[in-house]
């Protein structure tokens, strides 16, 4: 149960949001929507059968109806409509930042051009920094399942939109795809100044958390759950001020996690250790960012200082100038104080 001094408190904190898939945000209305402007067919016949599909088991299940709902993102507008309607959402939930991750692969490999996603997404990023108050930054992810050749082939088509491209990330299928298969792609990712980012440890072993480390050389790892499970892999992420993008709702659906009690928000906090709250799916998993903190607040009882530290952690750990991060603290101290 959340005291209402908790619930008012979660609207009002100022966050950034550093892990959110845009194409995670696709709302079964919208997936209706699209699919009846581009005239593609979809598996479903109303809202309610959709939403009774998205009952996954793992990562896998879920990952096969995600890359199913691309299907009806075809032009520019699609992917601004998409983006759009995540923003003015996440305005709701006193987001101020994101750091969103867009999958090319999931649509050049159906032949959409990366500039209709690039374009559609990126003045919808824009729009929302005037029209909203909301600043961004945008990471590109490649799909582990495929080959590293691949994601070679994929940067090399980013090269002309570097301008508009913060960072690469590493995201799908996580078991049989360890980071080192990556390692030359990241390297390359890295000197051309783009920022770097993977999911480690949401169904993986400690060993990819620290292959994210020493071999790509992450700045942020996504979810890092199975990190707990060793102690010198916890004391090397708290002595480096690593953050940790944790997914509450998304570990629930996903059978990470068997109840939301068990999310490792709290232990992670009281490790010492950067971590953060966010929603990865918000579409699929049954809730928006102040969802999570709601979810875990109540769960784990989480009091006013710990949920203000998590939005702190949000933007340290972003990659905004210091500055700003500096800017964004002070936010949060005076609407703590309420
Ligand atoms: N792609 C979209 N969401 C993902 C997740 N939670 N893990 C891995 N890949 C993803
Ligand atoms: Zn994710």
């Amino acid at each position: 149960m959340l005291t209402p001094e908790i619930e008012s408190l979660i609207a009002r904190l100022p966050k950034a949001e550093l892990h959110l898939h845009i194409e995670g945000s696709l709302e079964p209305e919208m997936l209706f929507a699209l699919a009846e402007r581009n005239a593609v067919t979809i598996p479903f016949d109303t809202v309610e059968a959709v939403r009774a599909a998205y009952s996954f088991s793992n990562l896998q299940d879920f990952l096969d109806i995600y890359y199913q709902g691309m299907s009806v993102l075809q032009t520019e507008r699609d992917f601004y409509d998409l983006t759009w309607a995540y923003l003015e959402r996440a305005k709701a939930d006193a987001v101020r930042h994101v750091e969103i991750f867009f999958d090319p692969q999931g649509h050049t490999e159906r032949g959409i051009a990366l500039e209709t996603v690039l374009n559609g997404i990126d003045s919808a990023l824009k729009a929302a920094e005037t029209r909203l108050g909301i600043t961004s930054r945008l990471i590109m992810c490649f799909l582990r399942h495929l080959s590293e050749e691949e994601a070679e082939a994929t940067l090399d088509q980013a090269l002309p939109h570097l301008d508009r491209i913060h960072g690469v990330g590493l995201d799908s299928s996580e078991l049989g795809h360890p980071p080192a298969k990556f390692e030359r792609v990241f390297a390359r990712a890295r000197a051309l100044g783009l920022h770097v980012t993977a999911h480690a440890g949401e169904e993986g072993p400690p060993a990819y958390v620290r292959e994210a480390l020493d071999l790509l050389k992450v700045e942020r790892i996504d979810h890092g759950n199975r990190a707990l499970e060793d102690p010198a892999l916890v004391h090397r992420l708290a002595r480096d001020g690593m953050t940790l993008t944790v997914c509450p709702l998304s570990n629930l659906r996903l059978c990470v996690i068997d109840r939301i009690e068990d999310s490792p928000v709290r232990r992670m906090l009281d490790l010492g250790l950067k971590v953060t709250v966010n929603a990865d799916d918000p579409a699929y998993f049954g809730g928006y960012i102040n969802d999570n903190f709601r979810a875990v607040a109540a769960a784990l009882d989480l009091t006013a200082d710990q949920l203000v530290a998590l939005a702190k952690n949000s933007f340290a750990g972003s990659f905004l100038p210091e500055a700003e991060i500096a800017r964004h603290l002070s936010a949060i101290d005076e609407a703590a104080r309420g």
